[in-house]
C-alpha cells in the first residue's frame, strides 16, 4: 500500500515576483505533480509562500527537496509533516490560493500556541480553509 505523506512549509518569496511568475510556478507544479499523484495548495501573498504537498511519500519528499532549491524563494521552513490516511486536496494537483490575505499570520498564530511546534490538527484546519477558498474561487 502506498504511504501518503502530507507536509506544510512556508518560505520567503524572491523580491519582485509578479503574478505571471506565480502563474508559471503553478503551471510547472501541476505538470509535474499530476503524473506523480501529488496534490496540494500554494498560497502566495505579501512576499510569502505557504504550500501543502500531499501524495506518495517518496514523490512528496523528492518534490519538496527540488522546490526547496528553487531560487524564486528562500528560507523554506517545514511547519508540519506526517503520514495521513486521506488527502485533503483530492484532485487539486496544485491549487493556487489567492484570497487568503496573509497565511503566515495564521501560521504564526498557530506557532505561538505551542512554541514553534504547530499541532497537526491546527495545521489541518488551515489546510481545510484553503480548500474552501479553492472551491469558492472555482465556483465563483
Ligand atoms: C513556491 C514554489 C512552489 C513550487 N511548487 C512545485 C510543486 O508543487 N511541484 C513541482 O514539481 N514543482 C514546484 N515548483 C517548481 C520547482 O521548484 C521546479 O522549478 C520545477 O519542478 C522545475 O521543473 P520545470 O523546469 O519543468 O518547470 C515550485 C516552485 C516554487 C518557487
Amino acid at each position: 500500500m502506498t504511504i501518503l505523506l502530507r507536509l506544510l512549509y512556508a518560505s520567503e518569496a524572491q523580491q519582485g515576483l509578479t503574478d505571471d511568475d506565480i502563474a508559471a510556478i503553478l503551471e510547472s507544479a501541476r505538470r509535474h505533480n499530476e503524473p506523480l499523484g501529488i496534490t496540494g495548495a500554494l498560497s502566495a501573498r505579501g512576499g510569502h509562500f505557504a504550500q501543502v504537498l500531499e501524495g506518495p511519500e517518496l514523490a512528496v519528499l523528492r518534490t519538496y527537496v527540488r522546490i526547496a532549491d528553487d531560487t524564486r524563494h528562500h528560507d523554506p521552513q517545514l511547519i508540519t509533516i506526517g503520514t495521513v490516511n486521506d488527502r485533503i486536496y483530492g484532485d487539486w494537483f496544485m491549487g493556487g490560493v489567492t484570497d487568503d490575505s496573509n497565511p503566515l499570520v495564521q501560521i504564526d498564530e498557530l506557532r505561538t500556541l505551542r512554541d514553534h511546534t504547530v499541532r497537526r490538527d491546527q495545521a489541518t484546519l488551515l489546510m481545510g480553509r484553503w480548500l474552501a477558498l479553492l472551491q469558492a474561487q472555482t465556483n465563483g
